[in-house]
């Protein structure tokens, strides 16, 4: 399907995803991210697709923000559906059954950081920026800053970062945990792609039930969140690849997994 604000790249396994407003950095308004939520129900039925990157287009932002001129006349039932259209598009990243990689390479500001969030992996390039900086404009963070970040970073950091504003940059971002690694902008995503390699690579059914028991277990008390683990390990043994993959380990050669 063809989009006005995005890039869907799909090469053999491996689906780059691009928020493609570079005029405005990337800022989210409410076609976009109908967009985004349409082109992740796209990825998640297509099961050639084992790793999702998702970057934002041209060397200065992942994404600016939510678009301020679009939000600037809101009443507050549209504010309202606003954030829940954010919130409902960043939950389908967490719920998709493939890992979702962030490359973020520049600004990562708002609902910018909001949506990097929602991946499962966060890798940064060196001139990245972020912060929360909903308070300069008389606003609250509404894509799920104020509950990912503190469950990321801590309640303190993140009680900092989303009261002050302020803007940090990738360093900081790796200090704090909230990016995992930091790479120069021009190796940024031939380093993504070699993680997504990687990944992908790996028994597909396995990831997916990985990526399910820490993004279900993780809003869990342990003792249900543990149970759900159980129950995706023993699915495992329903697979093909589990047979291929402890075969392998115990002839001493490579897994052949072919996602069955
Ligand atoms: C709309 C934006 C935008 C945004 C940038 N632009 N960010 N438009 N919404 N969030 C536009 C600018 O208006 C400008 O358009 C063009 O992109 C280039 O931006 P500049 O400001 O000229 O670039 P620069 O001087 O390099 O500054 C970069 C910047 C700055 C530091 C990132 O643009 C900035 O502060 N942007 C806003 C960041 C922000 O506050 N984000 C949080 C938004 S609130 P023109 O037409 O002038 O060229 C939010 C809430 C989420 O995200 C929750 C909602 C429910």
């Amino acid at each position: 399907m063809e989009y006005a604000n995005l890039l869907l790249e799909k090469n053999g396994s491996i689906a780059v995803l691009t928020l493609n407003r570079p005029k405005a950095l990337n800022a989210l308004n409410s076609d976009t991210l109908s967009e985004l939520s349409t082109a992740l129900d796209e990825l998640g039925r297509d099961s050639s697709v084992k790793v999702v990157i998702l970057t934002g287009s041209g060397d200065k932002a992942f994404v600016a923000g939510a678009d301020i001129s679009q939000m600037k006349d809101f009443n507050s039932m549209e504010g309202r559906r606003f954030g829940q259209l954010g919130q409902a598009t960043f939950r389908k990243i967490e719920l998709l059954p493939q890992p979702v990689i962030a490359a973020i390479n520049g600004f990562a500001l708002g609902g910018g950081c909001e949506l990097a969030m929602s991946c499962d992996i966060r890798l940064a390039s060196e001139n990245a920026k972020f912060g929360q900086p909903e308070v300069t404009l008389g606003l609250t963070a509404g894509f799920g800053g104020t509950q990912r970040l503190p469950r990321l970073v801590g309640t303190g950091r993140a009680s900092e970062i989303l009261f002050t504003g302020d803007i940090f940059d990738a360093q900081e971002a790796y200090r704090i945990g909230l990016v995992n690694r930091v790479y120069p902008l021009d190796t940024l995503m031939e380093e993504a792609q070699k993680l997504a390699k990687r990944i992908a690579g790996r028994a597909p059914a396995a990831v997916q039930l990985s990526k399910s028991a820490i993004q279900r277990g993780t809003n869990m008390d342990l003792d249900s969140a543990v149970a759900y683990e159980a129950e995706v390990f023993g699915l495992t043994f329903s697979t093909q690849d589990q047979t291929e993959g402890c075969t392998a380990f115990l002839e001493k050669r490579k897994p052949a997994f072919e996602g069955r």
